[in-house]
């Protein structure tokens, strides 16, 4: 495969995986297709923007017409599909775009390149970049936490807990609550359709909680860091005892390149870091590394942690089981949870311009109003 087609580049995820191909795959064209919404932004990408092997098209994946010209004028053998709608917050307000870009802007890809393709399968590739909320929610059958059983060795440390004994296996039956899950889920049933219906080459993953730099601030852990810096109230959704489990964004780019190029067809990978963290525990951390590495004395920002009204429909605990991809494919986290996350709060403070960028203008009236209503 030399012409991959990623699209989302310009978003989170996407520009690390973007980074990643341009940076590893010389001889590859890596066409970063991206509508820019307010999520996408290309100051994510500066670094590789004038690479050869780089092409940046601005353009709606549910633009089918725009989509079919792309896959012609490139030559498209492989897609790498992560463009969406990401915010559960924002999928609860409205719904109808979550299910017009998840929904109807993969099966706008996945037609396109059915057509491209025209049965010619040797050697195509459709990847669709997944997320474990369409698995529903856990439980929370062990409060404190405890050791697991199967901690990899990669990402343990003490902070390393289990709260309950289940976790989403690749076979866990499909049960999202949100819109956002809800949208997420049914593209993925479009993408297996695909394979199943017509044999297309396709490959599915869920992960769990991605952190690092390039997040949008509208997100949990950018947006406390940057709370914390300018000493504004951290709204805790509920009682702060929901439970995510968290991976370095560059660990998930690590294994979409493992999986693109070695994944088996029309299979299924879980990806996660074994790595629960109670939301408030980890916004204790947030804070202790802001204040550190701000010069702060300790206990500086702790009064800033504000218990807000719930998410509605919030999901209590979602734990990955990642032994598959392990195992089949000898995927593992590369960092530590503590590693991550210093370098992540390192990044964000040492990168206020980036963040600025963002957060003044439209989006300040956004949040504003968002966190009125909580
Ligand atoms: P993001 O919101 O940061 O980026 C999404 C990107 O998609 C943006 O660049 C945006 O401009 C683009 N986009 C949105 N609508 C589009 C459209 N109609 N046409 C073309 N481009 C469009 O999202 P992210 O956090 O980087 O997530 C990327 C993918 O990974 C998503 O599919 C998400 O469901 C999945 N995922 C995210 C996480 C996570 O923790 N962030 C975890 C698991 C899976
Ligand atoms: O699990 C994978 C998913 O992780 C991805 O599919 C989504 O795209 C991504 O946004 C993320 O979803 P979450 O809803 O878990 O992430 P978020 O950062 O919005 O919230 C993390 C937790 O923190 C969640 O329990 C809600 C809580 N929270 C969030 C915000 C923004 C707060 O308590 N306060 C907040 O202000």
């Amino acid at each position: 495969m030399k012409n991959i087609l990623i699209t989302g580049g310009a978003g989170f995820i996407g520009s690390h995986v973007v980074r990643l191909f341009v940076n590893k795959y010389p001889d590859y064209h890596i066409v970063n297709l991206d509508k820019l919404t307010y999520a996408g932004n290309l100051a994510n990408l500066k670094d590789i923007e004038d690479r050869p092997n780089y092409t940046f098209v601005k353009a709606d994946i549910c633009d089918f017409d725009k989509i079919q010209e792309v896959f012609a004028q490139y030559h498209i053998d492989g897609v790498i599909h992560l463009a969406a709608e990401s915010h559960v917050d924002r999928s609860i307000k409205d719904p109808f775009t979550f299910a017009r870009t998840n929904v109807l802007g993969t099966l706008s890809l996945l037609q396109a390149a059915k057509q491209y393709w025209n049965g010619e399968w040797e050697d195509k590739r459709f990847y669709h970049i997944s997320t474990d909320e369409v698995y529903g929610a856990l439980e929370l059958t062990h409060p404190q936490g405890i050791e697991p059983p199967f901690t990899t060795t990669a990402s343990s440390s003490e902070h390393h807990l289990a709260y309950g004994k289940d976790f989403f296996y690749e076979d866990t039956k499909y049960n999202p609550h949100s819109p956002y899950s809800a949208s997420k889920a049914s593209s993925d049933h479009f993408v297996r359709a695909f394979h199943d219906t017509y044999g297309m080459p396709t490959i599915v993953t869920n992960c769990s909680n991605n952190y690092g730099p390039y997040q949008f601030p509208e997100k949990l852990i950018p947006l406390f860091i940057n709370n914390i810096r300018h000493g504004k109230p951290l709204p805790v959704y509920g009682k702060g005892e929901n439970v995510r489990d968290w991976l370095y964004v560059v660990d998930h780019a690590r294994a979409i390149d493992l999986i693109f190029h070695k994944g088996k067809i029309a299979e299924t990978y879980n990806i996660g870091g074994f790595n629960e963290w109670k939301n408030i525990d980890l916004i204790k951390v947030l804070i202790k590394t802001v204040d550190r590495l701000l010069g702060n004395p300790e206990g500086t920002s702790d009064h800033l942690i504000t218990y807000v009204t719930d998410r509605a429909g919030h999901d209590l605990r979602y734990a990955i089981d990642s032994t598959k991809l392990k195992n089949e494919l000898g995927w593992e986290p590369s960092l530590q949870f503590e590693e991550g996350i210093e370098k992540t709060v390192r990044w964000y403070l040492d990168n206020q311009a980036w963040m600025d960028n963002i957060t003044s203008g439209e989006y300040e009236k956004y949040y504003e109003e968002m966190y009125k209503g909580r």
